[in-house]
């Protein structure tokens, strides 16, 4: 894949997911665009791009926290200043609210889903209008396994995950005809910590023998991203070493 003058917009990208994302594209030549609500994080992650040499283009990178309608409609008046085309969007920054749905209060609640489902249209909204100027794009929405199955106390999460989905068919339908795609790669345990520290049970786990690592959805989204792939929309890729498909009877 040719990633060449490609402009890629990633959320979330000063830590986990967001921050393998911004490196593995920036390796591949892409321009990156990468915000974050923690500035210390998303500095650390442009340097990373900055100090791995001279042919990884240098990222543009903002504070911002998606949270705030306002200060993404601003982002992207900015955003327009610094470039006349975009290719691709990743939404990826994402949090949860982990308690009991007795205690969790309305202010959780709008902090998770404005974060992760508002944030995640009001993105592709403004992206969508750049793209379609410069000849259309890819839009990919993270959600999470979380968004057809659950745990206990994680109805905040799950709820925006599950939107994240229906929101992803919904844009893949509108946007079609500006030649923009819309994806979502659903994963499951993605480790962004020490992966070393992890138990031989974390792995055996899975159908595939291993918990995932962000590698594993960056090369999802170099697919969903490949202007080459233009027959993929509207999808759901699970990307979770099988475990949303094993039967769990105990024996
Ligand atoms: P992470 O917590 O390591 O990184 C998320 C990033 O989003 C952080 O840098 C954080 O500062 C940023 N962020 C959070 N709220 C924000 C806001 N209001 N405004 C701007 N930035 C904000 O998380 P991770 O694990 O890298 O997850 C990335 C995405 O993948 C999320 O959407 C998550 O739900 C999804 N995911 C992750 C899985 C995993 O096992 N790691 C599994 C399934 C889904």
């Amino acid at each position: 894949m040719d990633m060449d003058k490609q402009v890629v917009l990633i959320t979330g990208a000063g830590s986990g997911i967001g921050r393998a994302l911004a490196l593995a594209y920036a390796e591949q030549g892409a321009r990156t665009v990468l915000v974050d609500r923690n500035k210390d994080k998303l500095d650390e992650t442009a340097q990373l791009i900055q100090s791995a040499g001279q042919d990884h283009p240098q990222p543009l990178y903002r504070e911002l926290d998606l949270s705030d309608a306002s200060a993404i409609e601003a982002f992207f008046v900015w955003l327009r200043e610094q470039t006349d085309r975009l290719d691709a969007l990743i939404n990826n920054a994402g949090l949860g609210a982990w308690k009991s749905v007795y205690d969790l209060s309305v202010e959780e609640w709008d902090y998770v889903i404005n974060t992760n489902l508002r944030a995640s249209f009001l993105c592709a909204r403004e992206s969508a209008k750049l793209m379609r100027e410069s000849g259309g794009g890819s839009i990919v929405n993270i959600a999470s396994t979380r968004a057809i199955m659950s745990e206990p106390n994680s109805e905040a999460y799950a709820a925006s995950k599950g939107g994240i989905l229906s929101l992803t068919h919904a844009l893949a339908a509108t946007l079609g005809p500006d030649g923009i795609r819309v994806n979502a790669i659903s994963p499951g345990w993605i480790e962004t910590g020490d992966y070393g520290q992890l138990r031989p049970e974390d792995h055996q786990q899975h159908l595939a023998g291993r918990v995932g690592k962000p590698e594993d959805i960056a090369r999802a989204c170099f697919y969903f991203t490949d202007p080459a792939n233009d027959f993929v929309t509207g999808t759901n890729l699970v990307i979770d070493g099988g475990m949303t498909r094993k039967m769990i009877y105990i024996e």
